[in-house]
């Protein structure tokens, strides 16, 4: 039976990591981001179902919130729930840090993630004008926010 597991980033991880940021993403990470990222003390994890490599996470923990940097699941394996899984498992850390809610931009145009967000409950707090680089000029980013609740 095929295993999933999810486990902390590497800097070994980064090639296969970057196999897959390169493939969904128009305007990627660098190797050099996820490196700096781990060096920096945020919360990089993959996702694996065997040796395969699925998906990734990148938190960053900011006093009392967690900021979701970067979730990616493998092209050929999107729309499968795993990105639900990681987000579900991102918001279980943070909850478990004591992190009063997640933090998250996302472009207007990723309708697949603003799906996954809004399902999951993030509500829109505001838009940065121009905040990310887009094949004609600029793009704003959402800016979403799920507040943690006791009753959660
Ligand atoms: C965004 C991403 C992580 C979602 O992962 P995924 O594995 O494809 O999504 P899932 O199969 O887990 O779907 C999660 C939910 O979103 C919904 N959803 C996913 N894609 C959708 C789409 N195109 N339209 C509408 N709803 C969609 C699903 O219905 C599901 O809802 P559910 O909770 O009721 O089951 C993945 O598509 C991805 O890596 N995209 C490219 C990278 C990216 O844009 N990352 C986000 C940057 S902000």
């Amino acid at each position: 039976m095929a295993v999933f597991s999810i486990r902390p980033m590497t800097e070994a991880d980064v090639p296969a990591v970057m196999l897959v940021e390169t493939q969904i993403y128009e305007f990627p990470w660098s190797g050099r981001n996820f490196i700096d990222s781990m060096r920096a003390g945020y919360r990089l994890h993959c996702m694996w179902l065997d040796q395969q490599l699925v998906g990734y996470i990148v938190l960053m923990h900011v006093v009392d919130e967690f900021h979701l940097l970067n979730i990616s699941v493998r092209a050929d394996l999107q729309g499968r729930g795993h990105g639900k899984h990681l987000l579900l498992w991102g918001l279980d850390q943070a909850r478990a840090a004591g992190a009063s809610g997640m933090l998250l931009e996302v472009r207007p145009s990723n309708t697949s993630a603003r799906a996954l967000y809004e399902k999951q409950g993030f509500k829109l707090i505001g838009v940065r004008k121009n905040y990310y680089p887009a094949r004609e000029g600029r793009e704003d980013a959402l800016v979403m926010f799920k507040k943690f609740s006791a009753m959660e």
